[in-house]
């Protein structure tokens, strides 16, 4: 259950002054009997709320893609820094994540949602989901190192990295395509063949895409396609 007054900004519908203005003016219907109360309580599940005679469809999960820029943290919280959570300028932030990791001097495509389901299958190590980076080195990477990187490096862990795609896009750029999710694994594959990070970015997760009209800071809601392909990249 949750106040109409909400449901109705969560649901895209204006600003919390707007919508309690609306309901004052009667533009709200709630199982077909105009509410004039802003805090009645709605069950988002049941009951059909009109707005102007149009069905508010409640949408249980969000998902948005954030261009991460450089400086802030992914976290829900700090203490310190400004989060990812900050940049997402959303009335409904309630049990919203974000989905992994990028590091604090990472740019790039970061899914936040509040659908856990989704989001932590996205993570699993036995779901393969690839991520691509864009990858500014210190050096030039050889022809031998690519190779390298693609069939997979010693980065101090247990186990090599697993095979990955690996392409030289210009002088000492790189596009790594990776399908695991280890702790600065990026910079330690780079590291590896004795090179290092100076610029990275996330250009994909999965079948996403990092919107190109996003800039660093900005976010938008995932269409309904995107999502669908996520879903099927979990298979
Ligand atoms: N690999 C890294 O080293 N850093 C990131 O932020 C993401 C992947």
């Amino acid at each position: 259950m949750m106040r109409l007054d909400k449901f109705l900004t969560e649901n895209e519908i204006g600003s919390r002054s707007r919508v309690k203005e609306s309901i004052k003016k009667g533009m709200v219907k709630v199982n077909g009997v105009i509410c004039r109360q802003a805090d009645y309580k709605v069950d988002e599940t049941k009951d059909e709320v009109m707005y102007s005679e149009k069905i508010v469809k409640y949408k249980p999960y969000l998902y948005y893609m954030l261009n991460k820029p450089q400086g802030v943290v992914t976290a829900t919280k700090d203490n310190i820094d400004k989060t990812v959570m900050d940049l997402l300028d959303v009335d409904r932030k309630r049990d919203m994540f974000p989905v992994g990791r990028l590091d604090k001097d990472t740019e790039g495509l970061l899914l936040i949602t509040n659908d856990g389901e989704l989001g932590h299958a996205l993570l699993s190590p036995k779901k393969h989901v690839f991520k691509r980076y864009y990858v500014q080195c210190g050096k030039e990477i050889s022809e031998s190192d690519r190779i390298a990187l693609e069939q997979g490096v010693d980065i101090g862990d247990e186990k090599n990295t697993l095979p990955a795609k690996a392409v030289i896009t210009g002088t000492n750029e790189l596009e790594l395509e990776i399908c695991e999710g280890r702790f600065h694994q990026v910079k330690r594959m780079l590291q590896a063949v004795d090179n290092n990070v100076i610029f990275l970015k996330r250009i994909t997760f999965g079948s996403l895409v990092l919107d190109k009209d996003l800039r660093p800071g900005e976010f938008r809601e995932l269409t309904d396609e995107e999502v669908e392909l996520l879903r099927k990249d979990i298979g």
